[in-house]
């Protein structure tokens, strides 16, 4: 299938990204798209907040943003598929062209602005897909936002949570994407500690006895302070994991001026590093005790085994889904196989921070004494 997206790539990227990215929504939907199976891999599946990842491997938040086509997702051999970021009322997102391709460097930049059809047509793409009969095994995350008109944050994600929490299984609280004014002011410790307060109070109002788990999404564009701080918030209003990073606003020496003049997130490649260090630095301030999700420009098995050994225990992906194709997860399951068993690993989770950890001890980070 590999071969076939490498005829059909260069037809897709003669097209605009948003008009290419809607002819793939739309040719999903009519059941047009490849279909993988994931060879079931014991080394490979992880148990996270009681949910069963069949691959570590999942689709990051941005492709699916109304869940119109999570059953096609889960063929493509993705552990886990994140839904959103929905918010509560339709609206339009930026201005278009918002969506710019770099094929050299395998990267995207976007200033989108959370265009979506809103939280009720969501939460009956989500009804629908849940009623159409036995489930892929896969995870659902639903990832949430606030309206760019919302002035009180906390009343648009609880509201999101009252209504589509009972549905997911993990639920994100978006903010870091770069392009709702105000959304990234979120990222310190006394905003962020209110909102996750009143969340958690909304989820357990809201979902009862099987609360779905609470993930916050950062930007990795953080000072050393800020990381320092949002940890010690994280840890101390108990979110339940974290996903890193969301899209950087740096632009990297070597992208083409034209391409890193345009305003928004970048994602790909050029932002691999810079997400993987933001990953090794939270795993080591929060002692390894709150589950990572790695996303950033994870594009090969090796990217993916470089986030867990930085302490992800968990990756996620969009752009090399564009630049490599529909069977970018298959081959990142299967290379990560390889990755593990070459440094003698048993299962995924004997390598997870394994950078990070004092050296030769083999000690869990958050047992540790000295770290
Ligand atoms: C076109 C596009 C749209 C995105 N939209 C969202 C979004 O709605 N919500 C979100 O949390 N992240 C969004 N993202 C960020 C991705 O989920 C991911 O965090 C980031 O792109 C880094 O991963 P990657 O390099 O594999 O793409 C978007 C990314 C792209 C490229």
């Amino acid at each position: 299938m590999q071969d076939l997206y490498t005829l059909a790539r260069p037809l897709l990227f003669r097209l605009d990204p948003e008009k290419a990215h809607r002819l793939t929504i739309a040719l999903m939907k009519r059941g047009v798209f490849p279909r993988y199976t994931l060879k079931p891999d014991p080394a490979l599946e992880q148990t996270l907040w009681n949910l069963r990842f069949p691959s570590p491997v999942g689709l990051a938040a941005g492709f699916d943003k109304n869940a119109e086509v999570i059953s096609p997702l889960f063929r493509l051999a993705f552990g886990f598929v994140e839904a959103g970021t929905v918010t509560p009322k339709p609206q339009d997102g930026n201005p278009k062209p918002r969506i710019f391709r770099c094929p050299e460097h395998e990267a995207v930049i976007n200033r989108m602005g959370f265009p979506n059809e809103g939280m009720h047509a969501f939460k009956n793409n989500i009804e629908h897909f849940l009623s159409a009969g036995p489930r892929m095994p896969g995870v659902l995350g639903i990832n949430i936002g606030m309206n760019k008109d919302q002035s009180t944050p906390v009343k648009d994600y609880t509201l999101l949570i009252r209504m589509l929490g009972p549905m997911a299984d993990y639920l994100t609280v978006n903010i870091s994407s770069p392009n709702t004014p105000g959304l990234r002011d979120l990222q310190k410790r006394e905003p962020l500690l209110e909102l996750i307060g009143a969340l958690r109070e909304e989820r357990r109002k809201a979902c009862g006895a099987h609360p779905p788990p609470l993930l916050l999404k950062l930007a990795p564009d953080l000072s050393e302070e800020q990381q320092e701080e949002l940890a010690q918030a994280a840890l101390d209003s108990e979110v339940d994991g974290l996903i890193l990073t969301n899209t950087t606003l740096d632009r990297p020496g070597a992208l083409p001026p034209a391409f890193a003049g345009e305003t928004g997130g970048l994602s790909g490649q050029p932002l691999t590093n810079k997400s993987t260090g933001i990953i090794r630095n939270f795993y080591r301030l929060t002692n390894g005790k709150i589950p990572i999700v790695g996303a950033g420009g994870v594009s090969s098995g090796r990217d993916a085994y470089a986030k867990i050994k930085a302490g992800a225990s968990l990756i996620q992906l969009y752009t090399a889904l564009v630049f490599r194709g529909p069977s970018v997860a298959m081959c990142i399951h299967n290379d990560l196989h390889a990755y593990l068993k070459a440094d003698g690993f048993d299962h995924i989770g004997q390598a997870v921070g394994i950078d990070v950890k004092p050296k030769n001890t083999g000690q869990e980070l958050n047992t540790s004494s000295g770290s």
